[in-house]
C-alpha cells in the first residue's frame, strides 16, 4: 500500500479506483492515508450480500472521501474515469486482472493501475512484463531495501493473528518465498504502454483456454447451489445492516435467524 500510495501522490491524481474491496482493510488503509479529501475514492466490489460486505460497510463508517460501488468492475471502472486517476485492483486476479487492465489502459485518463499478487517468478508476473511496457513492483531488491524497515512494526504485530502469524519476510512458516511479501505491481500509463503484438497473442490464447473451461461443465451444478444459498443468508443479513448502515451489527444473531 505504501507503494501505491506514493505512485497516487507522486502522479498527483485526485482520484482513485480500487476494485475488489472485500473486507474493505485496503479500503481502509486508502481512506485513511487520504484524510483531506483531495483525494476520492470509489471502491468496487461485486459481491453484495455477503459477510463481508457489512463488514466493510462498518469499517468504513466516518470516511467521507470514499464512495463504495456494488457490480464487476470489468463493467464498471471506466465508468467511474471522469478525470485523471489511478486504480488498484485487488480482485479479479491473475488473467482476469491482466485482462482488466489491457481494457483500462485504454483510457489515457488511467495514468497507472496497481495490482496486487504479482510474486516474483510466477507466470503472471512474466505475462504482466511481457507486456506492459514500464512496470515496477514492491518485491524489487531496492525497494525493499530502502523501504522496508517501514514494516518492521508490521511483521512484529503479524505474530498476533491466527491468519497471519506465520508470515515473516521471504517465508510463510518453514515455507520459504522467493518474494518480500505479497507483491504489488504498479503498471504506467505512458506513452506506449502496451506491446500490442504480446498483448494479441495473450488474448487469443487466453480466451481459447477460457472456452475449454467453460466446455467443462463438471462441477457446476454444485457450486451454483453453494452461490445461491449463501447469498441468501447474506441478503438478510445486508437488508438489514443497509437500513442500519451506521449502527454496529450483531451478524451471529442474525445469521442464526433470532
Ligand atoms: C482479495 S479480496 C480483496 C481484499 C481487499 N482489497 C482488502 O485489502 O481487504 C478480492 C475481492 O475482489 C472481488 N472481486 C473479484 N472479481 C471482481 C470483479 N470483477 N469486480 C469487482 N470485484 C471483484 C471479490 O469478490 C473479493 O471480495
Amino acid at each position: 500500500m505504501f507503494l501505491f500510495t506514493s505512485v497516487v501522490e507522486l502522479l498527483g491524481v485526485g482520484l482513485v479506483i480500487e476494485s475488489g474491496r472485500a473486507r474493505a482493510q485496503s479500503t481502509k488503509v486508502l481512506g485513511s492515508y487520504f484524510t483531506d479529501n483531495k483525494v476520492e475514492i470509489k471502491s468496487i466490489e461485486n459481491k453484495k450480500f455477503t459477510q463481508d460486505s457489512i463488514i466493510a460497510m462498518n469499517q468504513l463508517k466516518g470516511y467521507p472521501n470514499i464512495e463504495l460501488l456494488y457490480g464487476n468492475s470489468t463493467d464498471l471502472i471506466l465508468k467511474q474515469v471522469t478525470r485523471p486517476c489511478t486504480v488498484l485492483i485487488d480482485g479479479p486476479k491473475r488473467h482476469e486482472a491482466i485482462k482488466l487492465c489491457l481494457q483500462i489502459i485504454k483510457d489515457e485518463n488511467v495514468k497507472a493501475i496497481g495490482i496486487h499478487d504479482v510474486n516474483k517468478n510466477t507466470i503472471f508476473r512474466h505475462i504482466i512484463r511481457s507486456i506492459f511496457t514500464d512496470t515496477i513492483f514492491s518485491d524489487e531488491n531496492n525497494f525493499v531495501s530502502r523501504y522496508s524497515y517501514l514494516d518492521d512494526r508490521v511483521w512484529s504485530t503479524l505474530p498476533k493473528y491466527k491468519m497471519t502469524r506465520d508470515w515473516a519476510p521471504y517465508r510463510v512458516g518453514d515455507k520459504k518465498m522467493e518474494n518480500y511479501g505479497p507483491t504489488l505491481g504498479i503498471i504506467f500509463n505512458n506513452k506506449n504502454p502496451v506491446r500490442k503484438d504480446i498483448a494479441d497473442v495473450y488474448l487469443t490464447t487466453l480466451l481459447d483456454l477460457e472456452r475449454k473451461i467453460k466446455q467443462d461443465l463438471h462441477g457446476k451444478a454444485w457450486n451454483i447451489i453453494r452461490d445461491y444459498s449463501e447469498k441468501l443468508i447474506y441478503y438478510l443479513s445486508f437488508q438489514l445492516a443497509y437500513k442500519d448502515y451506521i449502527s454496529s451489527i450483531k451478524l451471529d444473531i442474525l445469521k442464526s435467524g433470532k
